[in-house]
């Protein structure tokens, strides 16, 4: 399989590194919008090469996209009109209706799929099964280190209460397990978020609670930031390489 990827910061380094080392990826073509950041990657590749998206479409079989919500809006329905796969990150782009749906139509008229890995959050299966029945409520509580969130405060304070589709437009760097969960559950307009900032806490923490038919789930992660992108957690990046292994892989635990 031959694999594009767009952005080349901490998550797109960290899929880059685990598909160069898996045996059924034969090639990869990077793309960033800092020439600096596909250089610095592909330097430690051995399968790679670098490619504006324009370029590589036609090589590669699924397109990994790690780069921001305006890369997914310049670049998606191109991949999926050239007939490939794609892997969404930036899944707060998706809060857009008209962006979303415009993308479904042109995966379906294509017959190929958006992948949108749960990421950093933990419990998306349990609330896409339990949303095949009523759900009554579904809510997000994420806690982060104020620097994580661009804010300083001295103790713990709630940034944010509303729904998901604010979230999202509010925070577009750091809340895209709000769009991910909404897309699983009951929608950006249903969805309760809160984000508080917290100065004691070191590691990113996401709680899921919903309620419904099903009964209860409660569903927690605490996140250690990644390394090369301390607003990142690097569950994120795990989470992509686990979904390029699903992409690849007969076996599909759903
Ligand atoms: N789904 C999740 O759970 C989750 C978790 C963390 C981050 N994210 C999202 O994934 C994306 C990548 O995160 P990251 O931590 O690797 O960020 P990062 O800032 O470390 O890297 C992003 C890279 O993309 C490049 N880029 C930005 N806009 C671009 C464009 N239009 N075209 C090409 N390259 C572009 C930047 O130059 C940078 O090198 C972000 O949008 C982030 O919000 C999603």
């Amino acid at each position: 399989m031959r694999l594009g990827i767009i952005g080349c910061g901490a998550i797109g380094t960290d899929v880059a590194i685990a598909a160069d080392a898996m045996s059924d990826i034969e090639k990869i073509y990077l793309f960033d919008i800092l020439p600096a950041a596909s250089k610095k990657l592909c330097l430690k590749l051995k399968k790679a090469s670098i490619q504006p998206v324009e370029d590589f479409l036609s090589e590669v079989d699924v397109v990994f996209e790690a780069a921001s919500q305006q890369a997914v809006t310049q670049y998606a329905a191109k991949v999926l009109e050239a007939g490939k796969d794609i892997i969404i990150m930036s899944i707060g782009s998706l809060f857009d209706d008209s962006l979303r749906k415009k993308l479904e139509t042109t995966a379906r008229k294509h017959h190929r799929k958006i992948y949108l890995p749960s990421g950093a959050v933990c419990g998306i299966d349990g609330v896409l099964a339990a949303s095949i029945e009523k759900l009554d409520s579904v809510t997000l509580v994420t806690t982060k280190p104020p620097a994580s969130l661009g804010k300083t405060v001295e103790e713990r304070t709630v940034v944010f209460k509303g729904n998901a589709r604010d979230a999202v437009k509010e925070f577009p760097k750091n809340i895209n397990v709000a769009a991910c969960l909404s897309l699983a559950g009951v929608g950006f307009d249903e969805t309760k978020v809160e984000i508080v900032a917290d100065p004691v806490e070191t590691r990113i923490n996401h709680k899921i609670l919903a309620h419904g038919r099903f009964g209860r789930l409660r569903a927690e992660v605490e996140n250690m930031p990644n390394p090369n992108n301390p607003q990142s957690s690097y569950m994120a990046s795990l989470s992509a390489i686990a979904t390029l292994r699903r992409v690849m892989d007969p076996l599909q635990i759903a």
